[in-house]
């Protein structure tokens, strides 16, 4: 495997590690907040994140690249409200979609077929990410100050299932 790849991949790991514990920090800002909605969609996100890290982790292993793990920044805990969470999470999910989208065009210049296959799953899933991410920022905006409405989303959120975004 071209080197420049087996770097480019080990970056987008430790980015995916990365959103991984920074959804862990809003679940843990919810569950103080008691929005265990809001905190059970966010420890899903964690849960995705993490899933896609061991993705790319595996794959480089398949392709025989080297591992390189380097730290994982320590994330916020707390935030001024959660539609501030919701802001950071979908700026996150943009900032991941450049990275694939980066690590795509590499593979592509570089003729790696194999990388462009492994990453067009990414690419996929960084449309339902940010549409996903983007539809509760829409909806918590609506809410704006009205506890009534932040309830129902929180709930509304609250029933979000792994095997349904998986699908
Ligand atoms: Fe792994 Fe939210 O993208």
């Amino acid at each position: 495997m071209n080197p420049q790849i087996a770097t480019g991949i080990n970056q987008q790991i430790n980015q995916e590690l990365t959103a991984s514990y920074t959804y862990l920090g809003m679940t843990a800002y919810f569950e103080m907040e008691s929005l265990t909605g809001f905190a059970h969609w966010c420890r899903l996100q964690h849960e995705e994140e993490q899933m896609h890290a061991k993705r790319l982790f595996d794959y480089l292993l398949d392709r025989g690249g080297k591992v390189e793990l380097a730290a994982i920044p320590s994330p916020r805990c707390d935030y001024e409200s959660p539609l501030a969470v919701f802001e950071a999470s979908l700026e996150q999910e943009e900032q991941n979609t450049r990275s694939i989208n980066d690590l795509y065009d590499l593979a592509s210049s570089l003729n790696d077929q194999a990388t462009v296959s492994h990453l067009q799953w990414f690419v996929d899933e960084q449309v339902e990410e940010e549409s996903l991410v983007g539809e509760v920022v829409s909806l918590v905006k609506r809410a704006g100050s009205e506890v009534a409405a932040l309830l129902y989303l929180n709930d509304k959120l609250g029933a979000r299932t792994a095997e349904a975004d998986e699908a």
